[in-house]
């Protein structure tokens, strides 16, 4: 598997949100995805960009072009130093929140994806990474 393309940007506000659906917007249209394709992972980046602000007090997301030789793919991988979350099952189940959402945003992102992976760990943070491939 091949990174042809990386950068990482800051995930502290909701400024920086619009500034992460804006470069996933731009990658995506770059490595050829749909419409349809490009809105998903501009949602599936928005949820996640806000669950980084909101529960892990602001961290990062790296954005990757990716080829695995056969397709090419749009990799985003948040990352937060904050409480972590101590039941990962528990928090992807739909209309669970700590906050005042929905409860919506980790299973409905996982839906809109091909790759999913979530590792956290109580007081360290948390890693979210979400692969969708063309
Ligand atoms: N980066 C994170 N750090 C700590 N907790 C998180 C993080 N992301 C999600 N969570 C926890 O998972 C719950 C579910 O998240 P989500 O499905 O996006 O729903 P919502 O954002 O509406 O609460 C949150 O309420 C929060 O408790
Ligand atoms: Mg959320």
């Amino acid at each position: 598997m091949a990174v042809t393309k990386d950068d990482t940007m800051p995930v502290h506000s909701s400024e920086d949100i619009v500034w992460v659906r804006q470069a996933v917007r731009t990658w995506a249209v770059g490595l050829g995805f749909d419409l349809v394709d490009q809105t998903k992972l501009v949602t599936a980046a928005s949820e996640l960009a806000r669950n980084t602000v909101d529960y892990g007090g602001g961290g990062t997301v790296k954005l990757e072009a990716i080829n695995d030789g056969v397709r090419h793919g749009l990799r985003l991988t948040f990352e937060d130093h904050g409480p972590g979350i101590p039941d990962i099952k528990l928090a992807l189940q739909d209309g669970y929140t700590t906050g005042s959402g929905l409860g919506l945003g980790l299973g409905g992102t996982k839906r809109l994806v091909n790759e999913f992976d979530i590792e956290s760990r109580s007081g360290e943070g948390t890693r979210v990474c979400i692969t969708r491939w063309k």
